[in-house]
Formats: structure tokens, C-alpha cells, sequence
């Protein structure tokens, strides 16, 4: 079968034949991939963590959908149904033996595509059921956006045990007089505003330069607002929708610096993006956020219920919030290009077996 295969501490990705090797498990036929900043970097050569499973070569891919093409005895799954792998798998720590492997303390574990396990970007793969997620059968492509919402399905559970330190919700019991700010206009920063949009916040995107037509269609459907940081008009923008909590999906310390300057007391700041850009000019940031009783955390990866609760925002807002705009590119395994160059306009690019 063909695979994307990576040499891990080479630069470069190939489409190539490699064997699959015959299990006694869930046996899954790739639908489609999705297309991320993690893979660019892996194939750049710029993620320090990339290893291989065995050998010297690395099958690439973690965010994934596909069709179960045959079942072991007494599976709970089904010739034909759709599904979506998940990609941490546990090592021996006491969170991974609960399920928490999002939150391993000892970096024993592996990641599908990413480091120590083969990925998804090949025709066919096997799995255990444990690391299935069930999707709706008629989800189509949008089905493939499972893996990447299910970091911000744990962003929101993050953000709820933040909100539980103090009273937090509005007079009137809801978040509708809450601000979220995203920082980062990509498929993540996409994919939170929406998620937080549907909790009842008011949410501004943000970038520094004006967003392509495609991306504006969808927030403006949405709601939500857009705020071009460039512009210095933050107290205009501040005053029009206050910022409560702030989601970082850019990785920048200059946006660190903005959430923490700009947020409300008792904020919360969940930072996502890992880019490591920018800087921070001096250490008065450490007092506003004494001062104003931030929270402020990292987040990574998520849980099995975050894969399973983002399967169920995908189906059920699908219409309301024309998730298929969020695809931007469809394109095939040999397109090996896309992992270097990114297509005009994109929020998520993915690949079509
Ligand atoms: C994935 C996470 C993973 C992280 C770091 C992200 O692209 O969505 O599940 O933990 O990369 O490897
Ligand atoms: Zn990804």
C-alpha cells in the first residue's frame, strides 16, 4: 500500500509502497487527512520530539478519519462504520493508566505520526478498539476536523475548572456577557471560536493583518467578531466586547503580553500554540498577573471524551455553523507539496485516498 513516509532528522516527505502488516484487530481504510502545522514541521525537520516506530522512517499523519473494512470477533464496531483514531496512545504513569495520557508526567508515551507510532497518511492501518472514536456516518470530510477539535474540547475543560474558582458566570446565569478572544485566525483558532461562540461568549478573532474573504464569510455567519491587532485600536475593540478569557492559537509571547495587558480581573489565558515567537519587553507582566488573578495554562493534546465530544459538535453544528468552509483544499497523497507550501487562503488543507 501507499504511505507518506518521513525520515526523522532528514527534511523532506515521500509517498512510497510499504507493507502493512497483518493484526488481529480493527482493519481501518483511510478516508481522508488532515493537514497541520505539526506535520509542516516534522517534514520541515523543525520538531526536536519526532522519532520513528522501528526502523529509520516514520509514517506521517495523526489526524485522520476512515472506514472499518474488517472487525475482529466480537468488536463492538461494524463492517462500513466511520471512525477516527486517536493519536497518544498511554505509557505506564499513573495518568495514562487512567485514560489521561494528555497529561503523562513522565513522556512515556507514543504519538501516532508523530513520535514512536506510524501514522495515518497510508491507504490502510489496524487498531485497537480502545483508540477509536465512533463518528456519524454521515459526517463526510468534515469528519477528518475530529482530531484537531478535540484540543480545544479540552481547552474547554480547562476553562471550566478555572471558571470554578470564583463565581464566574453572568447575572443572568449564562456567558453571554463574556468575552473570548482567539488569538490565531488557523484551523484551531477557527475551530475555538466556534466551540466558545456555542458556550454563549461573545468572541473576537484576532490577527495582525486583515483575514482572507473565505475566513471573514465564516465568522460573519457566526457572530463573531474580527480584530485586526495591527490596527492599535484595542480600546475601540475593547469596548465593543470585553476580554474575559483569551485563547492563544498563534504560540507568540507578544500575544501573551497583549492577554495579559489587555484581559479583565480574574481572566483566563489558555495557551495552545507552541510556535515560541516573539518576546516579552520586561518583567512588569509578571505583576498584572498578580494583580488581576489570572489563570493562565498550557494545553495540549486531550482525552478520549474530547475526541468523542468534538465527533458530536462536528455533527450537530455542522449546518448552524458551515463546518465544510472550514476545508478549504482537498487534495491527493502524491500533492506532496502541501507540506511545504501553504495554499492561498487556507484553514484546513486535507487528503483524499
Ligand atoms: C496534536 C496533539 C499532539 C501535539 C504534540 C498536535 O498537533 O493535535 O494531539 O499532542 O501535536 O505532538
Ligand atoms: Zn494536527
Amino acid at each position: 500500500m501507499k504511505a507518506l513516509v518521513v525520515k526523522p532528522g532528514n527534511r523532506g516527505v515521500q509517498l512510497k509502497e510499504v507493507s502493512l502488516q497483518v493484526e488481529n484487530k480493527i482493519k481501518i481504510k483511510t478516508l481522508y487527512n488532515g493537514i497541520c502545522g505539526t506535520d509542516r514541521e516534522i517534514v520541515n525537520n523543525s520538531l526536536p520530539f519526532v522519532r520513528p516506530e522501528k526502523g529509520n522512517e516514520l509514517i506521517l499523519g495523526h489526524e485522520a478519519l476512515g472506514k472499518i473494512i474488517e472487525v475482529p470477533e466480537n468488536s463492538k464496531y461494524k463492517v462500513g462504520d466511520i471512525v477516527a483514531p486517536m493519536v497518544r496512545r498511554p505509557g505506564n504513569c499513573m495518568l495514562c493508566r487512567m485514560g489521561r495520557q494528555d497529561y503523562c508526567i513522565d513522556g512515556d508515551f507514543v504519538e501516532a505520526g508523530i513520535r514512536g507510532k506510524d501514522g495515518f497518511m497510508r491507504e490502510y492501518f489496524y487498531e485497537d478498539e480502545k483508540y477509536l472514536v465512533q463518528v456519524d456516518n454521515e459526517i463526510g470530510e468534515i469528519g477528518a476536523l475530529v482530531e484537531p477539535t478535540k484540543n480545544v474540547m479540552k481547552m474547554v475543560e480547562v476553562f471550566s475548572h478555572f471558571k470554578n474558582r470564583i463565581a464566574w458566570d453572568c447575572d443572568d446565569s449564562t456567558l453571554n456577557c463574556k468575552g473570548a478572544w482567539v488569538f490565531g485566525t488557523g484551523s484551531e483558532g477557527v475551530l475555538s471560536s466556534l466551540v466558545f461562540k456555542s458556550m454563549g461568549f461573545n468572541v473576537t478573532i484576532v490577527n495582525r493583518h486583515p483575514i482572507p474573504e473565505n475566513v471573514l464569510n465564516i465568522i460573519e455567519k457566526n457572530r463573531i467578531n474580527f480584530f485586526d491587532s495591527s490596527t492599535n485600536e484595542w480600546s475601540r475593540a475593547l469596548k465593543e466586547n470585553t476580554m474575559d478569557l483569551a485563547i492563544d492559537a498563534a504560540g507568540s509571547a507578544d500575544v501573551f503580553s497583549e492577554a495579559i495587558e489587555h484581559i479583565n480581573y480574574n481572566g483566563i489565558i489558555i495557551m495552545f500554540g507552541t510556535a515560541g515567537t516573539g518576546k516579552l519587553e520586561n518583567g512588569s507582566f509578571i505583576t498584572k498577573i498578580v494583580d488581576k488573578n489570572l489563570s493562565i495554562a498550557g494545553v495540549e493534546d486531550g482525552s478520549k471524551n474530547h475526541y468523542i465530544q468534538a465527533a458530536k459538535f462536528l455533527s450537530e453544528y455542522n449546518v448552524k455553523y458551515s463546518m465544510h468552509d472550514i476545508i478549504t483544499g482537498k487534495f491527493k497523497p502524491e500533492d506532496t507539496w502541501i507540506f511545504n507550501e501553504k495554499p492561498k487562503n487556507e484553514i484546513k488543507s486535507i487528503i483524499e485516498w
